[in-house]
């Protein structure tokens, strides 16, 4: 029995933040962030929100359109790096409030690549026979984690909340193939210092600026291009579609010129890539779950259409899913 996705789902926050009302904060231009990372705007949490605001929002439409009920769920699985707080999991959180009661929940890190992780095992689950329906969700509010004083950093990211229900599927469809890796070495070029055991919070982390994401641009660019490119190649390879069999590529939105050079590179026409970069900025594991959403919304992809999905981020993390609708 084969794992797929049948129902996706996702909710932002309403706050618009643009180019603009950076250059009023930072010293920067609208027209230096369109030209290096093709983001006019992004979105904000109000205050006092959390990542499983959005999230439980997202399973919820979710499992709407699966046209299941709360109830059949068997396992919740929320990617994050911006827990609403370091435990109960907001896995456990989003699990309550959907009202899920026979689900188990627990919360997975791999940063932006987190979705891509979350889908793996969720598939796994349901192609053993472990669970019926498991719901994924990959949330994120790097705003809460974000120095609005760092114009190297604080243009970059915006909020947002996707998931996807995988339960079985017909014959043909569903996962083809995933490929995920890790190169922990390259942890130091993207990562959130303070808050955890190695550095508690205290005054002087605070003080020190530590709970705020610290990023090293252009090794991360570079990793972004290799990683995509290659781990793209691979699930090509395991699940035996070629480049013309897919119908949209759902890259992880980070960067306007990586989705450009990740695309180019395996010679997809922009038209079969989804980019919502100039409207969410860099969401996190979230991106790719938001961008699939409003494709399957939009009518832009349907069932039996063939996908690739591919993003990168903190670990450093890599991941890639070939699955047809
Ligand atoms: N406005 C104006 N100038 C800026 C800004 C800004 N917002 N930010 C940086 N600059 C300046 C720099 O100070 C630098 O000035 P200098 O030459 O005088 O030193 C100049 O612009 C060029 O900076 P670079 O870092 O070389 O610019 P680059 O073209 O590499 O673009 C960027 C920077 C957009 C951050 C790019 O490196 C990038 O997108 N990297 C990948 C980021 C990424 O993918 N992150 C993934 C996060 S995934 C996750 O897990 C959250």
């Amino acid at each position: 029995m084969r794992a797929g996705i049948i129902g996706t789902g996702s909710a932002v926050p309403k706050r618009v933040l643009t180019n603009a009302d950076f250059e009023k904060m930072v010293d920067t231009s609208d027209e230096w962030i369109v030209t290096r990372t093709g983001i006019r705007e992004r979105r904000i949490a109000e205050a006092g929100e959390a990542t499983s605001d959005y999230a439980t929002i997202a399973c919820q439409r979710a499992i709407e359109a699966a046209g299941i009920g709360a109830e059949d769920i068997d396992q919740v699985i929320c990617a994050t790096v911006t827990p609403d707080m370091m435990f109960p999991s907001t896995a456990s959180i989003i699990q309550d409030r959907l009202g899920a009661a026979h689900a188990g929940a627990f919360d997975l890190s791999a940063a932006c690549s987190g979705f891509l992780y979350a889908v793996s095992v969720a598939s796994a689950l349901v192609e053993v026979g472990r669970a019926k329906y498991v719901v994924v969700v990959a949330a994120d509010l790097l705003s809460r984690i974000t120095d609005y004083t760092d114009r190297s950093t604080c243009v970059l990211f915006g909020d947002g909340a996707g998931a996807v229900v995988v339960g079985a599927v017909p014959e043909g469809r569903g996962f083809l193939a995933f490929d995920l890796g890790s190169d922990g070495s390259g942890g130091k070029f993207l990562y959130q210092p303070a808050g955890g055991s190695r550095i508690p919070a205290s005054h002087e982390s605070v003080e020190a600026k530590q709970h705020f994401l610290k990023m090293e641009g252009q090794e991360t660019f570079k990793f972004a291009v290799r990683a995509m490119g290659a781990s793209t190649e691979k699930v090509l390879e395991k699940s035996g579609l070629t480049r013309d069999d897919i119908d949209l590529l759902v890259p992880h939105q980070a960067n306007i010129r990586i989705i450009d050079a990740a695309a180019k590179r395996f010679g997809v026409p922009s038209e079969k890539v989804a980019v919502t970069i100039h409207k969410y900025g860099n969401t996190s594991a979230s991106s790719i779950p938001i961008a699939l959403d409003e494709a399957v919304r939009e009518g832009r992809v349907k069932a039996g259409d063939a996908l690739i999905m591919v993003g990168f981020g903190g670990g450093l993390t890599w991941g890639a899913a070939a699955v047809r609708l």
